[in-house]
């Protein structure tokens, strides 16, 4: 009988939603307290879920309960020094994207978490889907020759709660991009360098029942270098009506292209066309057990069963890197190095080329 993770979950707001059903699922997880600062939320999950402990203020959970997982789903400006507190103390986090707003703070997280022994891990999850799977497997198996050409495409019109998602901090690319960018560098593999447009097209909106001023990017366009001459075309925003959702990724090689139907946190299935078969045939339409909230079963079943997960905190800060670029490429009008690097490709245990 495995132990199973005793997971802790700060934040109560819209996400935890989908995380708290997902959760509950688990063989591997238990969630054993609910904290927010607007504490009827958290006392309305612990009803609903049955949690045991309730908490409003994150410094007295992590001192007076002991748990090996903290979920982080508060607003993204808050997730650095929250993640902070958990990783001190000496437990993993789990952490809505992204994992830090600020570059420093990330490598700090990171650090923090090597030298007590434990792991940061962010959202998104859609590496483990079975279309990102079998995209990257096409790729690596050298079936499309050489891809060398992708685009992402990811938008609606925003939300209408939640004032900080249009304040410096929030913005389409971190909120909406991060999912195309995690996706494609997840394909592609890293990214050296970054160029960039970024502005606010929808300069004041109602947020919560208030006219509030955007000071966050809503409509931003982004071409990343992977080197080699491979480039990738990334779009996103808070301006979308609606997008086709024939498909949202495409990756295009020079023997063939494979493009993901729906979108990335929520895929239908790989349409792909090879030299070889020379038609389009359309695969991996069934998602298994894949949600896109499931990122903390996933790491839960990990830390209880030993097994190494497929991805890295390091691939979330080089996310993270890639989209600060991107807002000083779009500031600057110059080209942005990245520094960072990751662990590629990413393949699911038992998927082989
Ligand atoms: N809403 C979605 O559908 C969705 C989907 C995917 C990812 N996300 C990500 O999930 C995260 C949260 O988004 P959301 O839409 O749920 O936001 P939200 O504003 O609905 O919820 C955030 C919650 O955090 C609480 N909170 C803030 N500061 C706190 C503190 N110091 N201590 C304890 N609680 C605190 C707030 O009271 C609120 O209940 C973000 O990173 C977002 O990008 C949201």
């Amino acid at each position: 009988m495995t132990k199973k993770i005793r997971v802790a979950i700060v934040g109560c707001g819209s996400v935890s939603g989908s995380y708290l059903p997902q959760l509950m699922k688990s063989d591997f997880a238990e969630v054993v307290a609910v904290c927010d600062m607007a504490v009827e939320r958290a006392q309305k999950h612990a009803a609903d879920f049955n949690v045991p402990n309730v908490f409003n203020d994150l410094d007295q959970m992590v001192e007076e309960l002991e748990f090996d997982l903290l979920v982080n789903l508060t607003s993204m400006n808050l997730h650095g020094p929250l993640n902070k507190k958990a990783l001190a103390k000496g437990i993993n986090v789990w952490c809505e994207k992204p994992i830090a707003t600020d570059l420093n703070t990330a490598h700090e997280l990171l650090n923090l978490a090597k030298e007590k022994g434990v792991g940061i891990w962010g959202a998104p999850y859609t590496l483990l889907s079975p279309a990102f799977q079998e995209m990257a497997k096409r790729i690596a198996s050298g079936e499309l020759g050489k891809a060398c050409t992708a685009h992402g495409l990811y938008g609606w019109e925003g939300p209408s709660w939640g004032k900080w998602f249009y304040k410096k901090g929030g913005g389409s690319l971190f909120d909406l991009g991060v999912y195309n960018v995690t996706t494609l560098t997840g394909l592609l593999g890293p990214v050296q360098s970054v160029v960039a447009m970024a502005g606010a097209a929808i300069p004041e909106r109602v947020v919560d029942g208030e006219l509030t001023t955007v000071e966050a990017d809503d409509n931003t366009a982004i071409i990343l270098d992977h080197g080699n001459a491979v480039y990738s075309v990334i779009q996103t925003g808070f301006v979308y009506k609606q997008q086709l959702e024939d498909w949202t990724i495409q990756v295009i090689g020079t023997e063939g292209t494979v493009a993901m139907e729906g979108y990335d946190w929520e895929p239908r299935g790989v349409r792909v066309f090879t030299s070889k078969s020379g038609k389009w045939d359309t695969v991996a339409k069934d998602q298994g057990e894949y949600h896109w909230a499931g990122g903390a079963n996933y790491i839960a079943e990990c830390l209880a069963t030993g097994k190494d997960p497929i991805f890295s905190g390091d691939h979330a800060l080089h996310t993270l890197e890639v989209m600060i670029a991107a807002l000083k490429s779009a500031e600057t009008g110059r080209r942005v190095t990245i520094e960072s690097s990751f662990q590629w490709p990413i393949l699911k245990e038992g998927v082989t080329v």
